[in-house]
């Protein structure tokens, strides 16, 4: 490689050239095994040698005698970064380099790779050997110059794409010499500021592929489903020609020709594959066939005549040891979890995934956005350069980009539409990507969201919007964008959101509006949740704790913090509550009360799938807890998709039990499936029914007693208070802290929002209001008849805002009652975080029970999953491990809660009056979870600290979308709530 001459004038080397590569095939279609050999060179068998720049290396080290025992090990695939050499670096929009394409730095870290190895007996090898053998590499983050046993094979770009090299003739028996120097800055980076860690490495499998002669060299299978007259279309198109074989429908034809029988078609609720053959002289390819028709028709994306709705994530590929690099177990786990999520669709953002994914999702059925390789979002804000995809310079590495992406993934029913990329402007190199796939490919309609005119996309697609603004989509009566024939266009599109409900945090909140405005507009064709998977990557603390990193804690600058950890799943793949609400929020199924007392309606909300899969059970609860179970009944035939129908549920069995009834009814799976087992719940509804017995369980019972001065308290039935502040110190023997009135939340990254977010940020606002360091006055401890009454002034330093809260207890015999009123005073023309009380429990109650919903967390806006019954959980599991630490973990219309000191023992217990509450329970305050950076922060003290909110401030998704909707707000008005506190013995929990 030579980068300067002795004159001095640079010549371009390889890696800031903006041309597609050299030496490379044309890109073909992937396929998993044939019956031609092949080797995967994939192991721990290579050898690395890192350098902080590409020049000043010669390629000695693609010889043959190279002695590489000095070399560290490193395994193929992987990112040399997450094996100890140097580091990852993580930003979002800005490109970590300076930007001057298509030049890189200097320091350009530099990773020689090499591996020796032998071919197995038999394998044709040398300059007269049958067929041809090609080196595949399926993934080279960003720019690779290859070499085989001497000679230079050649160099490319395009790190998610696969490229191929004839190599036949090189290859020798024993002691092949495979050498890799792969940059990890090329012009190629300048194509590839997606939102993610920058992450350098041979990534994807390196294969030696046989091509035996007349082996496939490329092949296109047309698979239509003609939803009129239920007959599949199918067309193989070869080269060289051959024959298809499809023994189940009884087919076998030539390549190129037709043939039109009647089909199961596939759909991602059905996705029936028909196993075949394809056979040409060298070679027998199995095919597995998905009869299914895309199109945008009328003004709606349809598959096989019907408008689908996509209930879809946007998927990195991620895992936390090993990056992008993502093995095959861990691809069927993803898709497993979604199908069990009732997730239906998967965006690969921002780049074609490993194409083993996509035979994954052939196989469990899942609507594919397959988006190219493209992201350019580090120019649009900026002046005095040209985005590349506006250039004629550039244009033939976009279509290279495009044609790998088509030509791999072509066969594939799951993808019923291309995307173009992501976050790059509109521009004539775009245009030219469209043009292309277009007619490459007229059978997929094509998806572009970044040019706002859409003269390269079939669909109207946005990210983040509000949703009065989805609303308005939804009505076609959007706001102009364009011209008027531009606007006309668009208007016609069917709309998806391709990234919504960013699940940074806490959160999102607002999923179940937007699904609702899906569920009513035609036109709303649903979106994708961004995004699938949190990025954190496993790092440990100086005394060996573990933790999961974000953006700058490997030094580098600049970067974008915790932005990376926005997934629906924690880094090690638990759900996050997010997901939870997901799943409760899309479910093909909507089990609701039905138009008559006792009855359920259920409705079919699938796109094809009728319900004869699912099998439907109630169970009948008082108080939460389950008293009979059984088996409910659809009217036959099986429910098709959009019909419903009301069930009457079974009467009540006679119970001498008192409180509140309620059936839970639930569709499970009917038999196992590919995804999840025979249970597994699908869908589920509650439906509540009359109060059974008299009476409730709440309120003081008995003579009220009076409040007295006693030895330097006050005593007050059970309760011993401090007598200056008036905050009780004791309940019947337990020690305790406060309650007392809390506001403050530990900010989520949704209260904290985006900076560029147009509309007000609470959590910023709530800060310089003072709110996370309000201060309490006693203006009056008194008795008032048998009542003793504190009347305090809650408020910030430097604020004349203020809270004026009035605490009125009442006893009776072993029961506190607490009537908190708060009373604003000043002008708060913004909501609270919460609105309750807080109190400390010694460390040892670390055993919840409630009555209310769960099992997980709760939030205004993020409640569907919310499940009203009786729940148990440690303290510690009830903490919910965000990777920026913040709030979390509130159980919402709890009825009652207890705190023990293990499962039934002695403690706390609290009640609904009547109102019910959100219940925290946390063993540090909201002010020292705010605090904590990473988990590890969060270290538990001698406190279990509780809080019993009588409101809670919406979700939101404003981490990189809108604020929390005005009817989740916490506004600051006058309000009133109680409490009745009582301790338990052991052997009374849950009485
Ligand atoms: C979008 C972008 C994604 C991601 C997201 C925020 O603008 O397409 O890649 O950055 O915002 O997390």
């Amino acid at each position: 490689m030579t980068t300067s001459r002795p004159s001095g004038q640079r010549q371009t080397p390889y890696y800031e050239d903006v041309s597609p590569g050299t030496g490379s095939l044309p890109a073909r279609a992937w396929t998993a095994r044939t019956d031609a050999r092949d080797l995967s060179l994939n192991g721990s068998d290579w050898r690395f040698r890192l350098s902080p720049s590409a020049d000043g290396q010669d390629d000695a080290f693609a010889q043959d005698g190279f002695d590489d025992s000095a070399w560290d090990a490193l395994p193929v695939p992987s990112h040399w970064v997450l094996h100890g050499h140097g580091s990852p670096a993580y930003t979002n929009v800005p490109y970590p380099f300076p930007v001057d394409p298509p030049r890189v730095p200097d320091e350009n870290p530099t990773g020689d790779h090499r591996r020796v190895f032998d071919l197995p007996d038999g394998w044709p090898a040398g300059p007269r050997a049958e067929g041809e053998t090609l080196l595949r590499f399926d993934g080279i983050e960003s720019c690779a110059r290859v070499w085989l046993n001497g000679q230079e094979l050649g160099t490319f770009q395009g790190s998610r794409l696969p490229h191929e090299f004839a190599v036949g003739p090189l290859l020798r028996p024993r002691g092949n010499v495979v050498a890799v120097r792969v940059h990890q800055w090329s012009a190629g980076s300048y194509l590839e500021d997606q939102d993610m860690w920058w992450l350098p490495g041979i990534f994807r499998d390196v294969t030696l592929l046989h091509r035996p002669p007349g082996a496939v060299t490329d092949f296109h299978v047309h698979a239509g489903y003609d939803h009129t007259t239920g007959r599949g279309t199918l067309r193989v198109d070869c080269e060289p020609e051959g024959r298809v074989s499809i023994p189940e429908l009884g087919l076998d034809l030539a390549t190129g020709e037709t043939a039109d029988v009647p089909v199961e078609p596939w759909t991602a609720e059905t996705p029936r594959l028909y196993e075949g053959e394809l056979t040409t002289a060298g070679e027998r390819v199995p095919l597995r066939v998905g009869f299914r028709t895309a199109v945008v028709e009328d003004g709606l994306f349809k598959v096989n005549g019907r408008r689908v709705l996509l209930r879809g994530v946007n998927r990195h590929e991620f895992h936390p040891d090993t990056g992008r690099a993502v093995d095959e177990a861990t691809m069927r786990h993803d898709l497993e979890l979604m199908k069990r999520h009732n997730v239906n669709a998967v965006r690969t953002s921002h780049y074609p995934p490993h194409p083993a994914f996509l035979d994954l999702c052939d196989e469990l059925g899942l609507w594919v956005v397959d988006e190219c390789d493209l992201e350019t979002h580090g120019f649009l804000a900026l002046k005095g350069v040209t985005n590349p995809v506006d250039t004629d310079e550039w244009t033939p590495a976009l279509l290279d980009r495009a044609a790998r992406m088509v030509e791999r993934d072509k066969n594939h029913p799951s993808v019923v539409i291309w995307s173009l990329g992501n976050e790059s402007g509109g521009g004539r190199g775009i245009s030219a990507m469209a043009r292309w796939i277009r007619e490459r490919d007229p059978s997929r309609p094509l998806h572009y969201e970044n040019d706002y005119v859409y003269p390269d996309s079939d669909f109207y697609s946005r990210m983040y919007l509000p949703h009065e603004e989805v609303e308005l989509i939804g009505r076609r009566e959007e706001p102009p964008m364009g011209k008027p024939e531009q606007d006309e266009r668009r208007r016609a599109l069917p709309f998806i959101l391709c990234e919504y409900a960013h699940a940074m945090g806490n959160g999102p909140g607002g999923l179940a509006d937007y699904q609702r405005l899906f569920e009513t507009y035609e036109r709303c064709q649903g979106g994708f949740v961004w995004e699938w998977i949190d990025h954190g990557l496993p790092r440990r603390t100086a005394d060996g704790q573990p933790y999961f990193a974000y953006g700058g804690d490997f030094g580098e600058d600049p970067h974008d913090g915790n932005f990376v950890c926005d997934g629906i799943l924690l880094p090690d793949r638990t759900p996050s509550p997010g997901l939870v609400e997901f799943k409760k929020v899309i479910e093909p199924v909507r089990i609701t009360p039905g138009t008559e007392p006792g009855t359920v309606t259920i409705a079919n909300g699938h796109d094809f799938a009728d319900l004869s899969g699912l099998a439907f059970t109630w169970s009948w609860q008082v108080d939460g807890e389950a008293l009979a179970t059984g088996r409910l009944e659809l009217p036959d035939p099986a429910l098709a998709p959009g019909e419903s129908v009301d069930v009457a549920l079974p009467a009540p069995p006679a119970t001498d039990r008192a409180g509140e009834t309620g059936w839970t009814v639930r569709a499970e799976l009917a038999q196992d499936t590919s995804w999840a087992e025979r249970g597994h719940t699908v869908a589920w509804g509650q439906v509540s029914g009359p109060r059974a017995g008299s009476g409730g369980s709440t309120g003081p019972r008995g003579a009220l007693m009076a409040p007295r001065r006693d030895e330097g308290v006050l005593r007050l039935g059970p309760g011993v208070f401090a007598p200056d502040s008036g905050v009780l110190r004791r309940l019947d023997g337990l020690r305790l802290t406060g309650p007392r009135l809390d506001v403050w939340r530990a900010t989520t990254d949704n209260d904290d929002g985006a900076p560029w977010q147009p509309d007000t940020r609470y959590g910023p606002l709530w800060r310089s209001h003072g709110l996370h360091r309000m201060t309490h006055r006693t203006d009056a401890v008194e008795a008032d008849g048998d009542a003793l009454v504190v009347r305090t002034r809650v408020a910030a330093a430097a604020s004349p805002l203020a809270l004026r809260a009035v605490y009125r207890w009442t006893a009776t015999s072993g029961v506190l009652r607490l009537r908190v009123s708060v009373e604003p005073e000043g002008d708060w023309d913004f909501p609270l975080p919460r609105l309750g009380v807080r109190l400390g429990l010694p460390a040892a109650y670390g055993h919840a029970r409630w009555f209310g919903g769960g099992p997980g967390e709760a939030y205004p806006d993020t409640c569907a999953a919310s499940m009203t019954g009786r729940w148990h959980s440690t303290v510690d599991a009830m903490q919910t491990d965000y990777v920026r630490p913040q709030e979390n973990g509130a159980r919402m219309d709890v009825r009652w809660a207890e705190l023990t000191d293990r499962p039934g023992g002695e403690g706390l217990r609290v009640e609904a009056d009547p109102a019910p509450f959100w219940f925290t329970a946390r063993r540090w305050t909201s002010e020292y979870l705010d605090a904590a950076r990473h988990t590890t922060d969060l270290v538990a003290g001698d406190t279990v600290w509780v809080n019993l909110d009588h409101g809670m401030q919406g979700i939101g998704s404003q981490s990189c979308g809108p604020g929390v909707l005005p009817e989740y707000r916490l506004d600051v008005v006058p309000a009133e709530f109680s409490f009745v506190f009582s301790t338990l013995a052991p052997g009374t929990a849950g009485a």
